[in-house]
């Protein structure tokens, strides 16, 4: 996690980097810095806490062409000042920030900076002091930075500045995200290109273990031993208002609004003009091709995956398991012979994610990763990419990613399903056409849900979500949104596992709230109410029309009983949303957080 930015131009620096960062804060938000050079020499100004903190500290009166900024989220080292970056060395020639983790920082500190006196906490220090170190014997930025470059492992995404030269940043990167963003007369650095939206469209994507040295008119890009690499510029797809919040007090609720649209452009995406589906040939014959599927995913975007695996199995009829990423290792399945791994992430950048990838890639098998963003590292090392089409996704919440994947895991199904020869009397163009007015129509419901929250969630410290089948999954997913944004305690249950221990916590007052979208376990989901009910619970129904019964709390309209989580999820993202709300609590930035979590 963590983000990074960089200017080298013209303009005022500080501007750049404060307004990068603020863009980047999604990444990590518990301290902050920025580090401008001008004729006075280093001006640093680091903060524990927010950009906004950050911006008030920063002395306006400070004029400068080039500097480097940081928003963190903590690794090594407790979140505080000292461990805030930008990070300098000793003499203050030279200042870095870093996003990663250096795993073998305590060897370089022993090995080569034995005597030093070192003021923060973090593995990021070292890699400046070395630098300093290794100039020392070189005379030579450029050297000393490629060679401190070439003895770090693990993950980082870095920007240095040398006060004795004010026409270069150096920047490398490993395994963290890293853009350079082009423009005329001045050039840009950042984790992501939203950060730099506002000054340019043009950026050069940075591979591995690859330098670059950013100077106002130039840009070259090295491979670690000096070799200069030629590489074409792309202009970034993101409109700029995506990632503003417009009139919304949040991101979160944008987000959940923006649903239907979603749904009407991965159905835009993924349809020829013969009204077929548009999916890569190669994905199509990778999936035919398969005997197993093995998703892989993380928090939301694993909970998107267990309602994927029962469209790929019910419909294309394909054996799938659901892995946690951060799991699989250590407890590898025994694979099957003609496996297919398919990797689910909405920032592409999962650290956990990717340690699977890396492992699987390594033993040889092909892996699809399904992303909002497609230039991500989860994106360029799978063969195969389906993207999300959700655009940019700012709240630390997932909302709007986790319906973009469930749409296309349906669609990813189907088209498998009709390659295998399989008759399907379901057109997942025409369901999704439903599914997205149905959520126009829940969206319009915001303060029938607002009123529900009052009279579940107003005070309540924990709650339990129940469903069966499919239902189960998104309760999960409903548990999940409503304790990282409002910290009440929540867990997701099966109805009918209950009975089987937990059922032990149910008190007088106690919040379950029940999902009720499925047919054939209504009877059985609504016996599971009774029991908690019976034992002093304050339970409620969200029920598909259809199923409903006259003291559901809330009815959901009808689409396809396959794509219930659709719908359903929505009023569980606005009651998670509306409980934060009246906690006082971030919804955007909850605590503990970050958006990207580059760190296994
Ligand atoms: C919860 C949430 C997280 C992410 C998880 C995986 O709202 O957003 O649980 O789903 O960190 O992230 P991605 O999908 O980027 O791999």
């Amino acid at each position: 996690m963590c983000g990074i930015v960089g200017y080298i131009g013209q303009n005022d620096t500080k501007e750049i980097l404060l307004n990068g960062l603020e863009k980047l804060e999604y990444r990590g938000y518990d301290s902050a810095g920025i580090a401008m050079l001008n004729e006075h020499g280093l001006n640093l100004f680091k903060v524990k806490g927010r950009i906004a903190t950050l911006k008030e500290n920063v002395d306006q009166d400070v004029h400068a062409t080039m500097g480097i900024g940081h928003t963190r989220w903590a690794t090594h080292g407790e979140p505080s000042e000292s461990n805030a970056h930008p990070h300098k060395s000793t003499s203050e020639r030279f200042t870095l920030v870093h996003n990663g983790v250096i795993e073998n920082y305590q060897d370089l500190k022993r090995e080569y900076l034995e005597g030093i006196n070192f003021v923060s906490e973090t593995d990021t220090e070292v890699i400046v002091q070395l630098i300093e170190k290794f100039y020392d014997k070189h005379q030579d930025t450029a050297e000393a930075f490629r060679q401190v470059m070439g003895l770090l492992k693990g993950s980082y995404a870095i920007a240095l500045i040398d006060q004795e030269d004010q026409d270069t940043l150096y920047v490398a990167k490993n395994k963290s995200p890293l853009l350079v963003g082009l423009g005329d007369g001045f050039n840009v650095v950042a984790s992501d290109a939203m950060a730099t939206l506002k000054v340019t469209d043009q950026y050069l994507e940075i591979y591995d273990q690859e330098i670059v040295l950013v100077s106002r008119n130039f840009v070259e890009v090295q491979k670690l031993d000096g070799a200069v690499v030629e590489r074409k510029p792309y202009t970034a797809q993101i409109d700029a208002s995506d990632i503003e919040k417009g009139t919304y007090p949040h991101f979160m609720l944008k987000e959940i609004d923006e649903q239907p649209i979603v749904m009407r452009k991965i159905m835009k995406e993924y349809q020829n003009d013969n009204n077929d589906l548009k999916l890569d040939a190669t994905i199509r014959q990778a999936m035919k091709a398969a005997d197993r599927i093995y998703i892989i995913a993380a928090g939301t975007s694993y909970h998107a995956g267990l309602v994927g695996k029962e469209f790929i199995e019910k419909l294309a009829k394909i054996p799938v398991e659901v892995h946690v990423a951060s799991e699989f290792s250590y407890n590898m399945p025994l694979l099957s012979e003609k496996p297919l791994f398919v990797f689910i992430s909405q920032s592409g950048e999962t650290a956990d994610s990717r340690a699977v990838l890396v492992k699987i890639k390594e033993m040889g098998h092909p892996a699809l990763t399904i992303t909002n963003v497609p230039g991500s590292t989860l994106s360029r090392e799978a063969d195969y990419t389906l993207h999300l089409h959700a655009g940019p996704e700012i709240a630390v919440a997932s909302t709007k990613a986790y319906t973009a994947q469930i749409a296309v895991l349906a669609i990813l199904a189907v088209d498998t399903a009709r390659a295998k020869g399989i008759e399907l009397d379901f057109d997942p163009m025409q369901e999704l056409a439903i599914v997205a007015n149905a959520m126009e129509v829940l969206t319009a419901q915001k303060e029938t849900i607002e009123q529900i929250t009052r009279n579940y969630l107003a005070t309540t410290r924990n709650a339990f979500f129940i469903g069966r089948s499919t239902d189960f999954n998104v309760s999960l997913e409903g548990a999940l949104k409503l304790k990282e944004i409002s910290y009440i305690q929540a867990e997701g249950f099966a109805g009918g596992e209950l009975k089987h221990g937990t059922i032990a916590l149910i008190e007088k007052g106690t919040p379950v709230i029940a999902l009720a979208t499925q047919e054939n376990v209504n009877y059985s989901i609504r016996g599971n109410v009774q029991e908690v009910v019976a034992r002093g619970a304050n339970a409620m129904v969200i029920s598909m029309k259809g199923l409903e019964q006259d003291d559901d709390a809330f009815v959901l309209p009808q689409v396809h009983e396959l794509l219930t989580p659709l719908v359903s999820v929505v009023p569980l993202q606005l009651l998670a949303y509306y409980a934060a709300l009246h906690r006082d609590c971030d919804v955007d930035k909850p605590r503990n957080l970050a958006k990207s979590v580059t760190v296994e």
